[in-house]
């Protein structure tokens, strides 16, 4: 069995756990911490630093999903993070902070790969978008399995922003808004995408992925829409699964 640590950074907290890569399945006990505040590059390191300390994991592979465009180990963006991590070498700055061999990806990239590998989108052929609505509104994009990386379709433009400020978990909570007012945004965001990239399957990822009965009545795409089966542990075994092939993807 092959065991990697699998993190995932998100806006609000920061999750891990180790992997049996081959299954998908945990092999320790799910670790949860907050996300600093603010989220510095120092910060966010320190917490991961504790969390290498926790799993007793110094100088053994990590895979680290993180909420950001990453490209050659460097991050180019952030939204819901401190802005230090633009164009910041996150992959070289976090292997020397915790001692390990470190690989980072973006968080729904990660997600991504795990749900296609062992979740609902097994095996599937066509498009396949899979959207994680949490504290932004994070995409992976798969063709016949193979990922488009670094999409952040959440940031297509709506209204005065982007969909995130609407779309996204977080936006939910911060205007108190129902299920049925929220899914109305969401239905449209749906509607664009598809428009966009007539997609074969529409997956929905993150913590809100649990609660589709409750929303999941209110949306109108003309194409099949699915909350992803492996709900919010997608992000920590995808992370371990690209540590695994041993690059950032
Ligand atoms: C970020 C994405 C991330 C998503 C979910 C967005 O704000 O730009 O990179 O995947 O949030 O965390």
């Amino acid at each position: 069995m092959t065991e990697i640590l699998g993190i995932d950074v998100g806006g609000t907290g920061i999750k891990a756990n180790t992997v049996n890569i081959e299954t998908g399945e945990f092999t320790g006990q799910k670790l949860k911490i907050k996300t600093p505040v603010p989220a510095t590059p120092e910060a966010v390191a320190e917490c991961i630093r504790k969390m290498i300390e926790h799993f007793q994991w110094e100088g053994k592979k990590v895979g680290i999903g993180f909420p950001a465009v990453i490209k050659d180990g460097i991050s180019l963006t952030a939204s819901n993070i401190d802005a230090a991590f633009i164009n910041y070498p996150i992959t070289k700055s976090f292997s020397a902070a915790i001692g390990c061999d470190v690989t980072i990806v973006n968080d729904a990239d990660a997600a991504g790969i795990a749900e296609m590998t062992f979740g609902k989108g097994r095996d599937m052929q066509g498009l396949v978008i899979f959207i994680t609505l949490g504290t932004g509104i994070g995409s992976a994009l798969f063709f016949n399995g193979h990922l488009l990386a670094n999409t952040e379709l959440g940031h297509l433009k709506y209204k005065k922003s982007v969909f995130e400020k609407y779309a996204s978990n977080s936006a939910r909570e911060l205007h108190k808004l129902s299920w049925r007012k929220w899914a109305k945004e969401l239905d449209v965001y749906l509607n664009h995408l598809n428009l966009l990239l007539s997609p074969d399957l529409i997956l929905i990822g993150g913590g809100i992925s649990k609660n589709f009965d409750s929303y999941g009545q209110y949306l109108n795409v003309p194409v099949r829409v699915e909350m992803s089966s492996l709900l919010n542990d997608a992000g920590i075994i995808g992370a371990a699964m690209a540590a695994a092939k041993g690059k950032d993807i």
